[in-house]
C-alpha cells in the first residue's frame, strides 16, 4: 500500500469514527431527550413539536409552492418533519451538559459512594422561593447531611431538608440560594395559634413554620447568651399557652423583672424560692395522679383524655426564664442548699415523668453547663432551642453539635433541635406592650386543686395550696371544671367507653 492509500484510509477511519459518534451522540440525545419527558412541561413543548411536524406533512403542498430550488423546498419539509426529534435532542444534550457539572462538581469535592461512582443528578424544580435537587447514588442520607458544608459551598446555596425516597438510592435536597435571607424581624400574630392542642409555634425557617408538638415533645429548653431572645421566645410559648386556657406558673427570681405585673393576670408569678418548692410539690403530685388516672383509663395523653372523657382537665406550664437564678447553687449557705436541692429534684421529677399528663416545663438558660442544668433535667428535655454561641462547648451542651458556633449573632435568630433534625430560625417576636390583651379563654381544672386545698409539704410549714384557682383575666369561665379526687373514675371510665362506643 503506498502512502496516498495509507493517508486515504487513514481518511476515511476518521470520517467513520467522526459518524458513528454523532449518530451515537444523536442517539443518545434522543434517548436522554424521552427521559426527560416524564416532565409535563416538556411533554407539552413535545407535543407541539409533533403537532409542526404533523402539519408540516398535511400542509406539504404550502412547502412545494413557495419559490425556491426544490433541494431548498425539501430541506424545509425534512427540517419541519424532524423538529420532534430535534428538539428531544436539545432538550436531551442540555440533561446531558447539566449531568456532566454536578458529575465535576462532586468530583472536584471528592464526594463519591463506596462504588467510586459519584452522585448522578437526576433533576432540579422550583418550589416557592426553593429549589429542589434530585440525585441517585449510593450515598447514605447521613454522608449527604455529613458533608452539608462542603455541598452548600460546591452548590453556591444552603441545604435545608434532605429526603430520601422509598428507593434509598435517590434524594432530594431542599435549599435556597446562599443568598438567601430569613428575615430578620417576624412580629407575632395572634392568628398564628393552632387550634389543636398542644401544637406551639416558634417562628419561621427558609422552609416553613417552626412548631412542635407538647403532647409528642413535652418540654422546652431555649438557650442563648445575653440579649439572643430567649425571653422572647419563652414569652412567645407562654402566650400561646395562656391563650389556649392552660394553667401557667412564671417563675422570676429576679423579683418579678422578667414577667412583670401583667403577666400576674395571667398565672402565678413566684418570686420566692419557697413557693417554688411549694408549687413544683403540688405538681409533681398532681402528676402522679394523672398518671395514675390515665393508666387506669388507659389513654396515652391529656388530648386523649379530654376527648375520651368531655373533661376539660387543664394543661399545666411552668416556666423558667433563667434557670440558673433557680438551679446554681455555687456560693449558697448550706441552710438554702436542702431548699435548692429539693427544687432541682421536683423539676427533675416532672422532666422525667410528665411526659403525657398535660405538665410542660419551659426553660430559659444562659450558659447551660452541667453544674446549672444537670442531666438528668436536660436529657429529659427533647425541645432544644439555641441562639448563638461564641462558646462551641456551650454549643455542644445545647444541641450536641457545635452548629450554635456558626448561627450568625442575629437577636431572635435560633437552631431548633427535636431528635436529629436542626433547623434554624427566627422567631417570632412578642412585645408586650403591643400585644398582650384581655383573653376569652375557659381555664381548665386540676386533680389536686378541688377537694384537696391543705396540703401539708414535708419540712415546710402547713401550707395552703391552691386555696383559690390563680387568677386569669377571663370573659367566661363557667366551664371550668375541676376534678373531685373522691370521685368514681371507673365509673367514669365505664362512661366514656359507653359513649365512644354509641358515636
Ligand atoms: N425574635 C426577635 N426578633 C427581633 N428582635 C428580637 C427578637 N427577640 C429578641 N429581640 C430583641 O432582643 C432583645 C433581647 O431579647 P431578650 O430579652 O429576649 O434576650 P435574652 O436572651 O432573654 O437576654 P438575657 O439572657 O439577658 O435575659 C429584645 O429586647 C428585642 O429587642
Ligand atoms: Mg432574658
Amino acid at each position: 500500500m503506498n502512502g496516498l492509500e495509507k493517508e486515504l484510509n487513514r481518511g476515511l477511519e476518521e470520517a467513520l469514527k467522526v459518524i458513528f459518534e454523532s449518530i451515537g451522540k444523536l442517539l443518545k440525545g434522543i434517548f436522554l431527550g424521552i427521559k426527560q419527558l416524564k416532565n409535563l412541561k416538556y411533554l407539552i413543548a413535545f407535543g407541539c413539536m409533533v403537532g409542526i411536524a404533523v402539519s408540516a406533512y398535511f400542509l406539504r403542498g404550502f412547502i412545494f409552492k413557495i419559490e425556491a430550488p426544490i433541494y431548498i423546498q425539501r430541506l424545509i419539509y425534512l427540517t419541519f418533519l424532524c423538529v420532534p426529534i430535534i428538539y428531544l435532542v436539545c432538550i436531551g444534550n442540555v440533561k446531558d451538559k447539566i449531568q456532566e457539572k454536578y458529575r465535576q462538581m462532586f468530583k472536584e469535592i471528592e464526594f463519591k459512594g463506596k462504588d467510586n461512582k459519584y452522585p448522578y443528578f437526576l433533576g432540579v424544580r422550583e418550589a416557592d422561593k426553593k429549589l429542589i435537587y434530585t440525585f441517585k447514588s449510593n450515598i447514605s442520607i447521613d454522608e449527604w447531611k455529613g458533608n452539608k458544608g462542603r455541598l452548600e459551598t460546591a452548590m453556591n446555596c444552603n441545604i435545608l431538608q434532605y429526603e430520601q425516597e422509598n428507593n434509598k438510592k435517590v434524594i432530594q435536597l431542599t435549599t435556597v440560594p446562599a443568598d438567601f435571607k430569613i428575615p430578620t424581624m417576624l412580629k407575632w400574630d395572634d392568628q398564628y395559634i393552632e387550634q389543636k392542642d398542644g401544637v406551639i409555634k416558634l417562628g419561621e425557617s427558609a422552609l416553613q413554620q417552626i412548631s412542635f408538638d407538647l403532647n409528642r415533645v413535652p418540654h422546652v429548653l431555649a438557650a442563648g447568651e445575653t440579649g439572643s431572645g430567649k425571653s422572647v421566645i419563652l414569652r412567645v410559648c407562654l402566650w400561646q399557652m395562656i391563650k389556649k386556657g392552660c394553667k401557667v406558673f412564671m417563675i422570676d427570681f429576679k423579683g418579678g423583672v422578667e414577667f412583670g405585673l401583667r403577666y400576674e393576670d395571667f398565672g402565678e408569678v413566684i418570686t420566692e424560692r419557697k413557693r417554688a418548692l411549694e408549687v413544683l410539690t403540688l405538681l409533681v403530685e398532681e402528676n402522679e395522679k394523672r398518671l395514675a388516672l390515665f393508666r387506669q383509663m388507659q389513654v396515652k395523653n391529656l388530648a386523649e383524655f379530654n376527648s375520651r372523657t368531655g373533661k376539660n382537665l387543664c394543661r399545666i406550664g411552668v416556666f423558667c426564664d433563667e434557670i440558673a437564678e433557680m438551679l446554681d447553687k455555687t456560693g449558697i449557705s448550706k441552710e438554702d442548699k436542702p431548699l435548692f436541692e429539693q427544687i432541682e429534684g421536683k423539676l427533675a421529677t416532672l422532666a422525667r415523668l410528665s411526659r403525657a399528663t398535660g405538665i410542660n416545663l419551659f426553660l430559659g438558660v444562659q450558659r447551660p453547663d452541667a453544674k446549672i442544668l444537670p442531666g438528668q433535667i436536660k436529657n429529659n428535655i427533647p425541645v432544644r432551642i439555641s441562639g448563638h454561641f461564641a462558646d462551641k462547648a456551650a454549643s455542644e451542651i445545647v444541641l450536641g453539635t457545635t452548629d450554635a458556633g456558626n448561627l450568625p449573632d442575629i437577636k431572635g435568630r435560633f437552631l431548633f433541635k427535636v431528635g436529629n433534625e436542626i433547623i434554624q430560625f427566627q422567631s417570632y417576636y412578642f412585645d408586650d406592650d403591643t400585644m398582650l390583651h384581655d383573653v376569652d379563654v375557659t381555664v381548665g381544672g386540676t386533680l389536686t386543686e378541688m377537694k384537696e386545698v391543705k396540703k401539708q409539704v414535708k419540712g415546710l410549714d402547713d401550707i395552703k395550696i391552691f386555696e383559690e384557682t390563680p387568677k386569669v383575666k377571663v370573659k367566661k369561665l363557667e366551664d371550668a371544671e375541676g376534678f373531685d379526687l373522691n370521685f368514681d373514675y371507673n365509673s367514669m371510665w365505664d362512661d366514656a367507653l359507653k359513649k365512644g362506643g354509641d358515636e
